[in-house]
């Protein structure tokens, strides 16, 4: 995983000031990355962890402090049984967001044994969204909701925005600053829908096992070439 002086170049432009602390990633293009090179799905797959290794690296190297990594969605579970059983066994560490109470067996364990042993790591926190869909999780959030109110430990009146974020399978993280797909899909794939609500979108063309720290610096350096604005006027925004 060395880096070319290329990739050094624009990781020297980057702020290191202004890194978002949380990145959030669609991995996407691992079908069409196998297709191109002549084999079968699930070699895609297996050369994406070369993406999920360098993003990581990449995002570390550069004060990210938090990686979420769209790994597997609540709809992927309609592809072939063998395709959904290798995507489940290339996955990686530390946190999960998602269903995790529907994998299978043996990859509960594993996922929980690796989260186990990387617990007290500070540097970067990954949390692989698994079995997991927005749509899923504010299904959930609401019915946690019902709950408490039905249990007479949460007042509906006095319901807010913390009280959704606290009840998300987010809860504790920061919002992402930065969402980036590849694979030139330019769409969200029920990923994250109240936490991206003000981040910044990247897209490019690379398909996921061709993902390289440069893309990532890249998405880096154009999100802090941008304003972020929140609703208020440009003016605003640049008059301290
Ligand atoms: C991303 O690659 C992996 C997952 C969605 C789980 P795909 O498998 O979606 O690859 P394409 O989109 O078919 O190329
Ligand atoms: C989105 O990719 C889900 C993940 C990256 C896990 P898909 O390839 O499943 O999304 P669609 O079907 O193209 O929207
Ligand atoms: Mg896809």
């Amino acid at each position: 995983m060395e880096s070319t002086a290329h990739t050094e170049a624009i990781k020297a432009r980057i702020d290191s000031e202004r890194v978002p602390q949380h990145v959030a990633i669609i991995m996407d293009g691992n079908g069409r990355w196998a297709e191109q090179h002549g084999e079968p799905r699930i070699s895609g797959h297996m050369n994406g962890v070369t993406g999920v290794r360098e993003a990581l690296t990449g995002a570390s190297e550069i004060g990210v402090r938090w990686l979420t990594l769209y790994a597997f969605s609540t709809e992927n579970w309609n592809r072939p049984q063998a395709e959904v059983s290798a995507l489940l066994r290339s996955s990686v560490r530390l946190r999960a967001i998602g269903d995790v109470e529907s994998l299978p067996e043996n990859c509960r364990q594993t996922l929980e044994d690796a989260m186990a042993r990387t617990a007290g790591n500070t540097r970067i926190t990954l949390t692989l969204a698994l079995s997991y869909s927005a749509r899923w999780e504010i299904t959930r959030m609401a019915q946690r909701m019902a709950a408490d109110a039905k249990a007479g430990t949460l007042n509906p009146a006095a319901v807010d925005e913390q009280a959704v974020a606290e009840r998300l399978a987010t809860a504790g993280m920061p919002d992402p600053e930065l969402l980036i797909r590849t694979s030139g899909e330019q769409r969200i794939s029920n990923f994250l829908l109240w936490q991206i609500a003000y981040a910044e979108l990247w897209f490019t063309p690379v398909l996921w096992p061709d993902f390289r720290k440069e893309h990532l610096f890249q998405a880096v350096l154009d999100y802090q070439g941008r304003e972020r604005r929140f609703g208020k006027t440009s003016q605003q925004v640049t008059t301290r």
